[in-house]
């Protein structure tokens, strides 16, 4: 790859947009095909990433602050 993949979680793309990078997708990410993953399942995919809390600040996380 040519470089890390982005966040998804609270992503912001449209339910459209985020089906066209995973149908069609740019650069470096693998396509899916609706036989492989139809569009219910993304829709599920969709929903999930946008639900995930994000990234959270350092001083979240004790083993960093020790
Ligand atoms: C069902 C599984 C996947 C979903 C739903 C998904 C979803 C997405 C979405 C929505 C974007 C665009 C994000 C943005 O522009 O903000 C994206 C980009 C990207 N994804 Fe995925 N992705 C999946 C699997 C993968 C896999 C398996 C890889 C790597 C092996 C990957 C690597 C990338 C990369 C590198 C990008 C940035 C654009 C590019 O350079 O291709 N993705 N993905």
């Amino acid at each position: 790859m040519n470089g890390p993949a982005p966040i998804l979680a609270q992503t912001g793309m449209s339910f459209a947009a985020f089906k066209r990078q995973v149908r069609i997708p740019i650069n470096d990410m693998p396509a899916y095909s609706e036989r492989m993953l139809s569009d219910k399942e993304l829709m599920d995919i969709f929903v999930f990433v946008r639900s995930l809390p994000g990234r959270r600040p350092v001083k979240d996380f004790p083993i960093l602050n020790n």
